[in-house]
């Protein structure tokens, strides 16, 4: 079967556990706890329908929007994801080049496998970068400073995870980082012969960004939810915040805002953007939604500061739903992280592409020439 027959999150999502060891995909795929949110995610936006306007004379729709300070070719982008490279060797190479052919953002996690210097001379599409404060003292900085040399456009700084949610799926398929083989693992790296050769025979599995300050943590295979919890900053507090957007003094998202009081700090501390996420449903399990949060959200502070919705986006007319709510832009990440497992590059602009087809067809089909004509009255919820 080739790539280009992979159609949807559905169809790369069955290439990436064939390709993938199961401690990995599991890593990808899991939520915290119950995983009820995980799946409330994608869940919700079937809570209402989509309302076509007819004979609008719509010819070729505009799909680019503004957003973090950069104009972009479709309202959709790549959410900063962790260790890209034990997803497919080329890691977040890959996902920035693709994202750059697509004109959108590409993310850039903390603990990216990939370092902020490298993606800056790799692809020169829009970059924004999003920090994990840790307890170590002058990483922060570092990173920002980096960035600032390197031109990335924008920041996010992730408020969501200052202790680790609890991904049952990691305990029980022993994910560690870097991969460490142990009996219960072996069998699965066994099994996937072409998924260990690529891992074991390109570059060497790196957190670049923090190993100079977290050395021994980012070099000895230990748990994710280790990690977090060893070395994320669980006093992490507004000021530190207001600290971030100052010394960027650039475009800057809080990622996994929920509540309407918290939408509003942001405002106050000088925030561009609030990333309404609930980190894909991998930390706080029973929260609510990102899209069931957005009319509140957008009502309290829609035109004041930009609205990103993310978390369990598969489909454009989610992206389509969350905008005609008032949302800025969306972006996801198993979305595109299934299709760099199966594809590399590739598949991260198959994937792309498809979305991009999807949303151009259903905003002719809504009646929509420019992302700003979407409206509540597009959508019809149901009781
Ligand atoms: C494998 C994986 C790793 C992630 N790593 C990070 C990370 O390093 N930093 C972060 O802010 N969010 C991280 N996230 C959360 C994403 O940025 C995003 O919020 C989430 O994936 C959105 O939900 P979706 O996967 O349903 O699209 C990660 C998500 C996944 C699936």
């Amino acid at each position: 079967m080739s790539l280009e027959d992979n159609f949807n999150f559905e169809d790369f999502r069955r290439v990436a556990k064939k390709k993938l060891p199961a401690p990995i995909f599991h890593y990808i795929d899991g939520g915290s706890d119950d995983e009820v949110t995980l799946k409330r995610n994608t869940d919700s936006f079937s809570k209402c329908d989509l309302v076509p306007n007819i004979l609008a004379s719509v010819g070729e729709p505009d799909l680019s929007t503004k957003v973090l300070g950069s104009k972009i070719d479709m309202p959709l982008f790549l959410s900063p994801v962790a260790m890209q490279r034990l997803f497919h060797h080329e890691g977040d190479k890959a996902s920035a080049r693709a994202a750059e052919k697509f004109g959108t953002f590409y993310s850039m996690s903390t603990m990216a496998t990939s370092s902020i210097e490298e993606i800056a001379n790799t692809a020169s599409g829009p970059k924004m970068f999003q920090i994990y404060i840790h307890k170590t003292q002058g990483l922060t900085d570092n990173l920002i400073d980096r960035c600032k040399s390197s031109g990335f456009n924008a920041m996010c700084l992730t408020v969501d995870t200052i202790v680790a949610g609890n991904r049952e799926r990691d305990h029980k398929w022993g994910f560690t980082t870097p991969p460490k083989l142990t009996l219960k693992s072996l069998m699965s790296f066994a099994t996937h012969p072409m998924w260990t050769i690529n891992y074991l025979t390109h570059e060497k599995f790196q957190l670049p960004n923090v190993s100079q300050f977290v050395k021994k943590s980012s070099s000895i295979a230990k748990g994710v939810m280790e990690y977090i919890n060893e070395q994320y900053d669980p006093a992490m507090s507004w000021k530190d915040a207001e600290y971030c957007i100052k010394r960027w003094g650039g475009p800057f998202a809080l990622k996994g805002v929920m509540s309407v009081e918290d939408a509003k700090r942001a405002i106050d501390i000088g925030a561009s953007a609030i990333m309404l996420s609930n980190h894909g449903g991998r930390q706080l399990d029973g929260s609510r939604a990102p899209f069931d949060q957005l009319e509140k959200i957008v009502d309290a502070v829609g035109g004041k500061i930009e609205i990103i919705v993310d978390g369990g986006i598969r489909r454009g007319t989610h992206v389509l739903k969350a905008l005609s709510l008032g949302a800025t832009a969306c972006s996801f990440g198993k979305g595109f992280l299934f299709a760099l497992s199966a594809g590399g590059q590739k598949g991260v602009e198959i994937m792309l592409q498809r979305m991009k087809e999807e949303l151009r067809r259903d905003m002719i089909l809504l009646g929509k020439k420019n992302i700003g004509d979407l409206s509540k009255e597009n959508l019809a919820f149901r009781d």
